[in-house]
Order: C-alpha cells, then sequence, then structure tokens
C-alpha cells in the first residue's frame, strides 16, 4: 500500500515524521511531494498511489483520473471544498477531512489579527480595546467554538449565527445565538467568518450584509476568500470608511484592497490559519490514522462525499 503526502504548503517536519511512523507501522509505504510548482509533478505522483494526505492542494477529475489504484483521499483539516467530491464518488474513492484538528490554531489567528486590526496596524496611534466589543461568530463549528472560548478570556460578548446548529446548544455553551445572519450582522462590532465555501455561501458575504454592521466594523477571515463578494466589498469600503478588513485568504483583488484601503485591510501572504506545528501534527497525524483503519477495518468515519 502506497501513501502519499501531496502538500504545496508543506506540514511542520516534526507532522511529516509522525505521519511517517503511523504509515510505516501499518506496514505500507510513504511518498513525499512538497511545495510542488507544476500541476503535472501532482499528476505524476499519484499514478501508483492507494492513498493521498493533502491540505488545500486540488485533487481535480484529472488527479483521479491519473490515479488508477487510488482508493482514500483525507484533506488534513477542515474545508474540502479543494476535491472533487464528485469525480471521487464515481470512481469509488473515499474523501475524508480531519474535523476539528487544526481549529485552534485558526481561532488564535483570529486574534492575532484582530488585535493588530484594533491597535491600528501598530502605527503608533491610539487604537482601542476588545473587552467589551461584541463579536459576531458567523458559523458555529470547531474553529467558532475555539473562537468564541478564547473571545471570552478577552472580556468580549459573544454571539454566534449557524444555518445549521440549533440556538439551544449555542446558549448552552454561554454564547448568545441570533435568530438570522442579518441579525449578528447588525449587533457585532467585529464579524468572524467560519463558514465554508459552498454553492449557497459563495460570494453570500456582500455589501448589504456588512453594510448592516455598526460603526468601526471589522470584518475578520479566515474561512475563504470565495465566500466575499470582493466588488461589493470595494464598493462598501469606499463608501464606509470606518470598515476593516482582516483577511487570512488573499482576495483576487488584493492590490486593490492593498492601495484603496491602507490602515484598513490587511491579509497574510500565504494562508496561515492551520500553520502551527501542534495542527500539523494534529491533522497530519489523524489522516494517517483514519487511512490506516479505513485500509484495515473499512472505517468511513469522516468520510465526506457520497458512495
Ligand atoms: C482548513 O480548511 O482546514 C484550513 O483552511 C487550513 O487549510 P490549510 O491546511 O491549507 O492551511
Amino acid at each position: 500500500m502506497k501513501v502519499l503526502i501531496a502538500t504545496d504548503k508543506p506540514f511542520a517536519k516534526v507532522a511529516v515524521d509522525g505521519i511517517r511512523k503511523e504509515i510505516e507501522a501499518a506496514g505500507y509505504e510513504l511518498a513525499l511531494l512538497e511545495k510542488y510548482t507544476e500541476k503535472q509533478q501532482l499528476l505524476d505522483a499519484v499514478k501508483d498511489v492507494n492513498a493521498i494526505i493533502i491540505r488545500s492542494d486540488k485533487v481535480d477529475k484529472e488527479v483521479i483520473e491519473a490515479a488508477p489504484q487510488l482508493k482514500i483521499v483525507v484533506r488534513a483539516g477542515a474545508g474540502y471544498d479543494n476535491v472533487d467530491l464528485e469525480a471521487a464518488t464515481a470512481h469509488n474513492i473515499c474523501v475524508m477531512n480531519t474535523p476539528g484538528q487544526n481549529s485552534n490554531a485558526v481561532a488564535e489567528l483570529v486574534f492575532g489579527m484582530l488585535v493588530m486590526g484594533v491597535r491600528s496596524f501598530y502605527d503608533g496611534k491610539a487604537g482601542s480595546e476588545l473587552k467589551g466589543k461584541k463579536i459576531g461568530i458567523h458559523a458555529y463549528g470547531n474553529v467558532g467554538r475555539n473562537v468564541a472560548r478564547i473571545a471570552k478570556g478577552f472580556g468580549m460578548d459573544v454571539l454566534a449565527y449557524d444555518a445549521f446548529c440549533p440556538a439551544d446548544v449555542i446558549k448552552s455553551e454561554g454564547v448568545c445565538p441570533t435568530a438570522s445572519a442579518n441579525e449578528l450582522y447588525q449587533h457585532s462590532d467585529i464579524i468572524s467568518l467560519h463558514i465554508p465555501a459552498t454553492a449557497e455561501t459563495k460570494q453570500s458575504i456582500n455589501y448589504a450584509m456588512v453594510n448592516q454592521m455598526p460603526k468601526g466594523g471589522i470584518l475578520v477571515n479566515t474561512a475563504r476568500k470565495e465566500v466575499i463578494n470582493e466588488d461589493e466589498l470595494i464598493k462598501l469600503m469606499e463608501e464606509r470608511t470606518d470598515i476593516k478588513y482582516l483577511t487570512d485568504i488573499m482576495p483576487d483583488k488584493h492590490e486593490e484592497f492593498l492601495s484603496k484601503f491602507p490602515g484598513r485591510y490587511f491579509a497574510t501572504p500565504k494562508k496561515m490559519g492551520a500553520q502551527t506545528a501542534e495542527a500539523n501534527i494534529n491533522a497530519g497525524i489523524a489522516a494517517a490514522e483514519q487511512i490506516v483503519r479505513f485500509f484495515k477495518n473499512g472505517d468511513e468515519k469522516f468520510r465526506v462525499n457520497k458512495k
């Protein structure tokens, strides 16, 4: 059995070592493709593998068709919008993610960016504090829950809206649920985005949505760039000079945001939310264990595509 780690953005070495230990202990072979620059490198690397561990790496129909022995793809992380699930199902390939394994790392980065945002990007001028501010968590999953926990430590009021998580569950965790996303934006000084990129959510964070935020609103995005309607956010930020946008996923219109909104816009050069040794170890080793359990016991827990 051959397992490939294909990561354009590599795991920390300690995580790769841990994955190797798991895979080799099961009697399998591990191959490594890191920092590849051409898709062809991925197409070549998958041709004889039975399993692949990826991060945000794109596994589309072409990659799947180039891998005739492939049985399982594990996205070491949460979002699996980078995998063609239908093509995987059509080729009888199981796709999994490793939910929760990197969520603390992502949540910590939310606050890393927020402190910088409220302290005027450290330009020497007086900023403000997070204590007493209202943070609205848009989608209350694993990352959202960690954001809530840390926000309470900052002394913030925590609100959340999730289209799928019932209000009483949110309430039972000491967070104030809102009846709708609109209500969340109306009542939050800061919105932290944690919605996945799906057909329904793409471009959904638009002018009308963000314009509901009170004066001085900050939008922080550690989810996906696709959920933002970039043209409409630019239009809004031109009209409302009080709004800030902080993102861990560089927008397509990064240069325009950067030139138009100095002191109100920040983007990490490369998605950094899950880029900690701890998150790499947690997600990478979980992926390796899931692959071993899949081959040895037929365990399909965490499968995300249809059979
Ligand atoms: C995720 O969906 O798990 C995060 O966006 C992290 O993605 P990454 O592994 O590409 O850093």
